[in-house]
């Protein structure tokens, strides 16, 4: 990776304004409990707008719950609930877990949405008056519990690939015309290598569609299923869950609603969806296909992360076992330690073991001792020896407080370059090794002792730890947005990214420090509730 300097800040800043950012995340059963899969996904996608946001671009996060089909209505049978009932109830599950994890997202999509209802119900009705939508028999195998028809050659001993059981079904559906759209799509996955990302995940894609492709079955019989969006051409079906969900990521953002078109041309010019690597058919092949014959552009990239994995191995999950309750680790952690580690401790695109002692290292590690420490010796000599006051510095600096400011504006670079690449972990570790430097930096200059000989000079390497502290304040506020804002309260520093802000040398001399508590208190061991 090249490492550029402030023309690279500066340019990414300056040209951002008119540029667009739309992030999603999936949407998720609403069934489920929010567990620390979803609100990895969660976190992440607010991480990244919160970059793109300070980057100066205009941003929208959406994300929200996927409310139809088998699942949904048989739990609500079982509690003798109506299933809009049971829906409403359970999205607080989701509603409050965002609040509480600080996701700052701009729409709450829920596909029992009437107007998201009334634009699948146009789309699929323009897919078929198009002749991209047909009738037939079909009998296959059916598994219900991830609502999905699979081929005979991908059934292995009566179940399905991830081991689920299959029904066999045979009744008359409706299909979208999908083969009709394979060409199209592999020779658009070839000639888009990024489109997404890993890039092993795309092969993986391309693996998949040398098969031919089949039609997609969307449609089921309301006999049999009623909890969902009738077909506007045929009211004895509803509409297959994967369809109604996918597309409300446009629907979200004004498509085919008359009074919205602005809002859709300007949110869908820059698209990025991210998912767990699980979903990656659905919204790598279904979703492209359906677009395609809707006659919309492709999104921009498609962000496919791993799974955090239990101890025994296993994807994190009911079915499982032991999953962790992110609102339970939030009462240990703090919030924003919480996001930090979550973001820190999964390489994006691989998959992670989930161990809370090595979360709590990792928070110890990073956040009391690196970060705290940095902060709490700086402002106890400053307190002690420049009455609090954020002391002042000469014109020039001396060589190591160089080298230390050479490194930073390298850092500042860096970590855009490596937000702008989908990859914040690289950047939390960037931004800890400036950290680092800088607590070496006051080791090796040892202030304390400077004091007593040459005051200037004290003050020169106090002002410069500071100034560290305020870049990586700045640099880490998408990630901790709370524990962040309090730390440039302190230093008395503005909070966005700007050109001048990202520079180093910013930091106002003569106002009060404030001191306080340390920010990232250190966590001793304790046992995180799991989800029933
Ligand atoms: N409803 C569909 C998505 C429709 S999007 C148009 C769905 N929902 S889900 O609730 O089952 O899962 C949503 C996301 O959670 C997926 O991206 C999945 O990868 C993620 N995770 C579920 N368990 C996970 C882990 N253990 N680790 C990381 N993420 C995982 O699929």
């Amino acid at each position: 990776m090249t490492v550029l300097g402030a023309e690279f800040t500066e340019s990414r800043i300056q040209d951002t304004e008119t540029r667009s950012f739309y992030i999603t995340t999936p949407i998720y059963y609403v069934n489920d409990k929010p567990h620390i899969g979803h609100a990895y996904s969660t976190i992440i996608a607010d991480v990244l707008r919160r970059y793109h946001r300070l980057f100066g671009e205009q941003t929208f996060l959406l994300t929200g719950t996927d409310e139809h089909g088998q699942k949904v209505a048989d739990a609500a049978r079982a509690r003798s609930l109506e299933p809009q009932q049971h829906v409403d109830e359970m999205v607080k599950n989701f509603t409050k877990a965002w609040e509480e994890l600080g996701i700052d997202y701009d729409i709450f999509m829920r596909t029992t949405f009437t107007f998201h209802k009334d634009v699948v119900g146009l789309a699929l009705q323009k897919l078929f008056t198009q002749g991209d939508i047909y009738k037939k028999e079909y009998e296959g195998w059916y598994s219900i519990s991830e609502e999905i028809f699979y081929p005979e050659k991908d059934v292995i001993d009566g179940k399905s690939p991830s081991g689920k059981p299959l029904v066999r079904i045979k009744e008359t559906n409706y299909f979208f015309r999908m083969s009709a759209y394979q060409e199209r799509l592999i020779e658009y996955l070839n000639q888009n290598r990024g489109w997404i990302y890993p890039e092993t995940r795309a092969n993986e894609v391309l693996g998949f569609l040398k098969q031919p492709l089949g039609d997609l079955c969307i449609s089921r019989p309301k006999a049999r299923l009623d909890w969902g969006i009738p077909l506007p051409f045929d009211t004895d079906f509803v509409t297959y869950v994967w369809f109604d969900a996918l597309l409300n990521y446009v629907s979200a953002i004004g498509y085919m609603q008359s009074n919205r078109t602005k809002d859709f041309s300007r949110w869908w010019s820059r698209v990025v969806h991210l998912i767990g690597k699980d979903i990656l058919i659905p919204h790598a092949v279904y979703w492209p296909t359906m677009l395609m014959a809707l006659g919309i552009s492709l999104p921009e990239r498609i962000i496919a992360h791993g799974w955090w994995l239990t101890s025994g191995g296993g994807k994190m999950s009911k079915s499982e076992g032991k999953v962790v309750d992110p609102l339970s680790m939030k009462e240990v952690f703090g919030v924003d330690a919480l996001r930090y580690f979550l973001v820190r401790g999964m390489r994006l695109g691989q998959d992670a073991l989930f161990d809370e002692q090595e979360a709590i290292n990792r928070i110890n590690a990073d956040l009391a001792n690196n970060l705290g420490n940095l902060l709490s010796r700086t402002s106890g000599l400053i307190t002690k020896h420049f009455e609090g006051t954020i002391p002042s510095v000469r014109a020039t600096l001396g060589a190591a407080s160089e080298e230390l400011a050479g490194f930073a504006k390298k850092t500042v670079a860096l970590v855009l370059e490596q937000i702008e690449n989908y990859s914040p972990d690289l950047a939390m570790e960037t931004i800890m090794a400036l950290v680092t430097k800088a607590n070496q930096y006051m080791n090796e200059m040892a202030p304390w002792k400077a004091i007593s000989s040459d005051r200037d000079k004290a003050a020169e390497t106090l002002w410069c730890s500071l100034e560290v502290m305020r870049l990586a304040g700045l640099l880490l506020s998408p990630v901790m947005p709370t524990k962040m804002a309090e730390l440039m309260n302190r230093l008395n520093a503005n909070l966005s990214f700007s050109v001048d802000s990202l520079m180093w040398g910013q930091l106002a001399s003569g106002s009060i420090l404030r001191v306080g508590e340390p920010l990232f208190p250190k966590i001793e061991h304790v046992e995180t509730e799991t989800l029933a």
